[in-house]
């Protein structure tokens, strides 16, 4: 007999062995909780949030294998046997020659920025993110965005919105001389554009151009694997690759990656640094002792590279990948057919609300991201995390604010951790918000403070 299902439906490709309960909580005692986080979901206590969209960073549930691995821990100061083994899978998976490891992400990058950025050098990336941006500022750099206009609307449905525009890249070469750039930045998905991939053609043209230039590409790994994934679905030639094999051609077109671990690697700490020159690795090797710690830990304990060395394995199969991404798609799924204003198309690693077409009447300034993630926050204790102007912070040189074109909520999907309902839960709960969106006011910034403000800033409901 025929099946009458529509559609093949997908389930985890794992099975549940421990639990964590959840506290349910009232929308009084949630309207004082925030008012006391001065309306920064950052500031609320994760004990007093049902459903945690804040982020993908960290939030990983490990699997039975991390946690033996665990338990394999060399503690020892220099020459922990889980550094070689987490540089082995380093080489094996990305194909970079040279593994320096950071506590997280921000170690990478404010390593990767002191040693290559000289006072006044553009440094350009396709859209900023917040922590890559300041490393770059603090190092005497200026960031200047060479994203493809589409990026900056979200309802464009480019299946490439990520993609460098190799124009802008070139006319900044023109006009400041390639001796002035530091290095490109590529982050592939862009975070803050919603999530959305670069495909390899571009990531080569990158590269083509850079290399004639002398200038180096860095990619920002940080979710590299669910980008393979989207090339893998999206890219013509590469339906029959496997996501191991797309990532690591994907990584050969750069000359160094900063990482993340706490997102794809399957982690709750961790990061690196990985270069295939040698004497930009024996700067870096050199510097990591003053920030993070020896070469071969970087902040990190032996168990905790152990299980980073571990979650590449786990996570580049593609039933898992794919499994991660769908799990997405299928949350922006249920909010597109319930009419709600979100980027599109869905990215990899979450959803996010288009708050200037969600609540259309709070003037940027008011901050209506900001006021949604607050808001979503006491009708259902699901936390997101503003993307928009407070994320955006101000211009280096003349102090302004940023405007920046999306202003955004972002509810990110941690890997492993919730279920298909949950996320029922979580867009019913925005699909109540939207209904009575026009009764809702803006807010004011009260406290600001001077680096990544999105973090501390406090507010009043105006
Ligand atoms: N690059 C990207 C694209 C990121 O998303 C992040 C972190 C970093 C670098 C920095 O890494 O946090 O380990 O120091 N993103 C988190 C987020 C914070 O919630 O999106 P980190």
């Amino acid at each position: 007999m025929e099946n009458q299902t529509k559609h093949k439906p997908w389930a985890e490709p794992y099975k549940i062995k421990m639990v964590e309960p959840l506290k349910m909580t009232t929308r009084e005692y949630r309207e004082e909780k925030i008012k006391e986080a001065g309306y920064n979901t950052f500031l609320l206590r994760s004990e007093d949030v049902y459903i945690d969209l804040l982020t993908d960073s960290g939030t990983n549930a490990m699997s039975d294998y991390q946690w033996a691995g665990i338990m394999l821990g060399d503690e020892a100061y220099a020459g922990s046997k889980n550094y070689y083994y987490l540089e082995d899978n380093v080489r094996k998976y990305y194909g970079y020659k040279y593994l320096v490891p950071t506590h997280q992400g921000r170690g990478a990058e404010n390593l990767l920025s002191q040693c290559l950025i000289k006072k006044d050098q553009y440094v350009p990336g396709n859209m900023y993110f917040t922590t890559t941006r300041l490393h770059q500022e603090l190092a005497g750099g200026n960031f200047v965005d060479v994203i493809i206009d589409e990026a900056h609307n979200p309802v464009s449905d480019h299946p490439f919105k990520g993609n460098v525009d190799i124009q802008k890249f070139q006319d900044l070469i023109n006009k400041v001389g390639a001796e002035k750039i530091a290095y490109i930045t590529v982050g592939a998905p862009v975070n803050m554009a919603g999530g959305q991939p670069v495909s390899m053609e571009n990531m080569k043209q990158v590269s083509e151009l850079a290399k004639k230039y002398g200038i180096k590409v860095v990619l920002d790994a940080t979710r590299n694997m669910e980008n393979a994934y989207f090339i893998q679905k999206r890219e013509a030639g590469y339906k029959n690759k496997t996501v191991a094999e797309i990532h690591k051609e994907f990584c050969s077109y750069s000359d160094a990656a900063t990482m993340s671990g706490k997102k794809d690697l399957l982690v709750n700490i961790g990061g690196f640094v990985a270069v295939n020159d040698w004497d930009l690795f024996e700067e870096l090797r050199n510097m990591v002792v003053v920030y993070e710690g020896l070469h071969t830990y970087g902040g990190l304990a032996g168990r905790d590279m152990e299980a980073m060395a571990r979650g590449i394995e786990e996570a580049i199969r593609d039933e898992n990948i794919s499994f991660r991404v769908e799990q997405v798609g299928y949350f922006g799924k249920l909010l597109k057919e319930a009419g709600i204003p979100i980027v599109e198309p869905v990215g990899g690693h979450a959803v996010f609300l288009d708050a200037k077409r969600f609540y259309e009447h709070i003037p940027q300034i008011e901050f209506p991201a900001q006021k949604l993630a607050a808001d979503l926050y006491v009708e259902s204790g699901v936390r997101a995390m503003e993307r928009g102007m407070v994320s955006a912070g101000r211009n280096k040189n003349t102090g302004d604010h940023y405007y920046p074109k999306l202003e955004l909520v972002r509810l990110t999907v941690p890997r492993r951790v919730y279920t298909q309902a949950h996320f029922d839960v979580a867009a019913y709960a925005v699909n109540e918000l939207y209904e009575k969106r026009h009764t809702a006011k803006g807010l004011k910034m009260i406290y600001e403070p001077k680096y990544l403000r999105f973090f501390q800033a406090r507010f009043e409901a105006l």
